[in-house]
C-alpha cells in the first residue's frame, strides 16, 4: 500500500459508513440487518448485492464482488487505491499527508488539470466582480440569475483581451502547457492565447464537484452562442451531466431526475427550488450518463421543447433509458419555451405541475406516432413501438405494453408479439451473471476451514482456540490461511470481534482471499454456540489432515517400493502404522 500508513486507512474506515458511501452511488434498501440492491457490477434483476453496516463490507452473491468502502469506490469509479482513499478521507474530513513530485509521487495530470481549472474559475469569477465587467453583471441580472446562484454555480466573466488569463498564469507561475492541456489556452501560429474572451463563463463540474470544463456564452446575438472547452484528460462531453454535483441529493430524495438541455435550463429551475435537474449540454443521452443517473434514481423525466417533441429521433434516443430499466416520462413545453423561460413566465408551480402530469414514454410515443402517421398506419407505428417495447426488461410491463398497443391498433396481440421477436434486440446476452461454482473444487476440508474462519471473525475466543488447537500455519486452503493470519494482525486486546473491513484493507487486493472472507462471513451467523461449532470444524479439519497425511505417506511408500529403497520403505511403513493407530477426533 506504500503511500498511506495502515492506521490512517483504519481511521478512514472507522469514520465513514459504508452504507452512506455506497448510497452515494446506488439506491440501497433496508433488508433486515443489512441493505440490499441490484448489483452495480453485473446485470441482474433480483438483488443479490448486500451491504452490512455492522461489518462495514459489501458482497454480491451473484458475481462475487465484495470489499470495504475503499474497494467499492475503487471498483465503481475505476480509481486507484490512493484516489479512492483520498475521496473517502475528504468526505470524512480527514487530512491526508501531502505527497509531491520530489517524493517521486508525481501528482496525476488529471489532478493538475482540476487544479488549474479551479484557478481559472476563480479568475473568471473575480473578474465578474470587477469594474470592467459591469455589462456582464447586467446581462446575468437580465437573465434572472441572483447573486447567490452566481456564487453557487461559480459563474464568471472572461475579459475581452486575448491574453488576460495567459498573463494571469504567467504572474502566478502556472504552467502554460498545462493551461493548454486544460483547454484554457489555444495554441496558434504566434503562440498561445485565451480560449474564452468576452463571454459569460459557466464552469462545468463533474459529479464530485471538480471543474472539468467551461462553457462561455456571448452576451448578444452573435455566433457561436457558446464556446465550450475541448475534450481534455478530465473532460469527455458525453460523460458529464451539468448540475449533477448540485442535484445528487435532490434526485435521490425526489426519486426522479429531470433532464434538460442547456446550462440555463438547470440554473434557473435550480434557483427557483428545483433540486433534481441535470442537463446533457445539447447532446443525446449516452450510456455513461445513464449509468451515472441510475445510481440515484430509476425514473427520468425528459423535458422537451416543442421542436424536439416533433422529432421521432429524440424519442428513439430514449431507448437507452428503457434498456437500463429506467422509467421514462416526457414533458413537452409550449412552442418557443425552454425550462428557463417557462419558469420565468409561468412560475415554479406550473413547471412542477407539468412534471407531475408527464406522460409515460409508451403513451407519449404512441400518441405522437398516431398523430404523425394516422391511426391506420399499423406498420409504421408498430415499427417504431416494437423496438422500444422489446427493450423493456420487465416481462409484466412488456406484456402490458403489447396488449395496449394491440388494442389501440386493433390487431391481435399474438401477431405483434411474433413481430417483436423478429426485431433484433440491441442487447445481447453478454451481461449474464457469472457462475460461482467454478471456484470451489479444492476438497471438502475447505468448507470446514471457511466456516471456521467465519466463526473466528465473529468471536475472538474461537480465534484463540484455532491458534492453540490447529495452528495458523496448518490451514490447507492458501486463501483461508492468508486471511486467518491477517486477522491476528488487526485484533486489538480490547476487541471482542474483528472488523472485517479492516481485514479487507490488509489483504492487498487479493481477490481469492477476499472471496474466502466473504464466503466465511456469510455463513457465520447461523450458530448460537460458536465455540461448539468451531470444535466441530476443528475435528473435521483434523480428520482431513489425517487423511491427507496418510495419502501422502502411502504415495511416498509406493515410490520407495518402486525404486526398491528398502530403508525408506521401512521408515514409511512405520509412520503409516503410527498414523493408523492415532485416533482422531
Ligand atoms: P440560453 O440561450 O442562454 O438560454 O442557453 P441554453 O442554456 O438554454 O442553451 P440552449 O438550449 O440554446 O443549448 C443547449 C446547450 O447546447 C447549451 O447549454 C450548450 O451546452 C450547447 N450549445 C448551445 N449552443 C451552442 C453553440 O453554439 N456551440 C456549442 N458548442 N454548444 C452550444
Ligand atoms: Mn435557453
Amino acid at each position: 500500500m506504500g503511500r498511506f500508513p495502515q492506521e490512517l486507512i483504519d481511521q478512514i474506515l472507522d469514520s465513514v459508513d459504508i452504507v452512506e458511501v455506497i448510497s452515494d452511488y446506488v439506491h440501497l434498501k433496508k433488508n433486515g440487518r443489512n441493505f440490499k440492491t441490484n448489483c452495480p457490477f453485473h446485470n441482474e434483476k433480483t438483488p443479490s448485492f448486500v451491504v452490512s453496516p455492522e461489518k462495514q463490507i459489501y458482497h454480491c452473491f451473484g458475481c462475487g464482488a465484495g470489499g470495504n468502502a475503499i474497494s467499492f469506490v475503487m471498483k465503481y469509479e475505476s480509481m486507484s487505491f490512493p484516489e479512492a482513499v483520498e475521496i473517502l478521507a475528504k468526505g470524512a474530513g480527514i487530512e491526508l499527508p501531502r505527497f509531491n513530485a520530489s517524493d517521486g509521487q508525481a501528482e496525476s495530470v488529471s489532478a493538475k488539470i482540476y487544479e488549474i481549472n479551479k484557478v481559472a474559475a476563480g479568475f473568471y469569477l473575480s473578474f465578474l466582480k470587477s469594474e470592467r465587467a459591469g455589462k456582464a453583471r447586467e446581462y446575468l441580472r437580465s437573465r434572472g440569475i441572483g447573486s447567490k446562484t452566481l456564487e453557487e454555480f461559480k459563474i464568471g466573466y472572461a475579459p475581452e483581451n486575448w491574453d488576460s488569463f495567459k498573463k494571469y498564469c504567467i504572474r502566478r507561475n502556472l504552467s502554460l502547457k498545462l493551461a493548454e492541456k486544460a483547454g484554457l489556452l489555444i495554441t496558434g501560429e504566434k503562440g498561445s492565447y485565451d480560449r474564452f474572451r468576452k463571454r459569460v463563463i459557466f464552469p462545468v463540474f463533474n459529479e464530485k464537484g471538480n471543474v472539468v470544463a467551461f462553457g462561455g456564452r456571448v452576451m448578444d446575438k452573435s455566433l457561436p452562442k457558446y464556446i465550450n472547452s475541448p475534450e481534455t484528460p478530465v473532460y469527455t462531453k458525453s460523460n458529464v451531466l451539468y448540475g449533477l454535483n448540485f442535484c445528487k441529493r435532490g434526485i435521490r430524495e425526489k426519486n426522479h431526475v429531470l433532464i434538460v438541455e442547456g446550462y440555463m435550463d438547470v440554473i434557473i429551475p435550480f434557483q427557483s427550488g428545483i433540486s433534481n435537474i441535470v442537463a446533457t449540454s445539447g447532446t443525446a443521452l449516452t450510456e455513461r450518463q445513464v449509468s451515472m443517473l441510475k445510481r440515484y434514481t430509476k425514473t427520468a423525466v425528459m423535458i422537451f421543447d416543442a421542436d424536439q417533441a416533433g422529432e421521432a429521433a429524440s424519442l428513439r434516443g430514449l431507448d437507452i433509458l428503457i434498456e437500463n430499466d429506467i422509467k421514462v416520462k416526457i414533458v413537452t413545453l409550449p412552442v418557443g419555451e425552454d425550462p428557463d423561460s417557462f419558469i420565468k413566465k409561468n412560475g415554479k408551480e406550473a413547471f412542477d405541475n407539468a412534471v407531475e402530469t408527464a406522460l409515460g414514454l409508451f403513451e407519449y410515443k404512441l400518441a405522437f406516432l398516431i398523430r404523425k402517421f394516422g391511426i391506420g398506419a399499423i406498420g409504421e407505428i408498430s415499427g417504431e413501438m416494437l423496438p422500444t417495447i422489446r427493450k423493456v426488461n420487465n416481462a409484466v410491463v412488456q406484456s402490458d405494453y403489447l396488449k395496449k398497443l394491440a388494442e389501440r391498433l386493433g390487431i391481435h396481440e399474438g401477431s405483434l408479439r411474433q413481430e417483436m421477436v423478429k426485431v433484433k434486440s440491441a442487447r445481447s446476452r453478454k451481461n449474464e451473471p457469472v457462475s460461482l461454482t467454478a471456484r470451489n473444487k479444492t476438497g471438502n476440508f475447505r468448507t470446514s476451514e471457511i466456516h471456521l474462519l467465519g466463526l473466528a471473525c465473529a468471536e475472538k475466543e474461537v480465534y484463540k482456540k484455532i491458534q492453540d488447537e490447529v495452528g495458523l500455519e496448518n490451514f490447507l486452503d492458501e486463501s483461508v490461511k492468508k486471511v486467518i493470519k491477517i486477522i491476528g494482525t488487526c485484533m486489538e486486546p480490547g476487541d471482542k470481534k474483528i472488523a472485517p473491513g479492516k481485514v479487507v484493507a490488509r489483504l492487498g487486493g487479493d481477490e481469492n482471499a477476499e472471496a474466502a472472507l466473504f464466503e466465511a462471513l456469510s455463513k457465520a451467523e447461523i450458530t448460537d454456540d460458536p465455540l461448539k461449532a468451531a470444535q466441530d470444524c476443528i475435528s473435521h479439519i483434523r480428520k482431513e489432515h489425517h487423511k491427507n497425511e496418510l495419502k501422502m505417506l502411502t504415495e511416498s511408500l509406493k515410490k520407495a517400493q518402486e525404486v526398491k529403497n528398502s530403508e525408506n520403505v521401512k521408515i514409511l511403513l512405520e509412520k503409516i502404522n503410527i498414523l493408523h493407530k492415532k485416533k482422531v477426533n
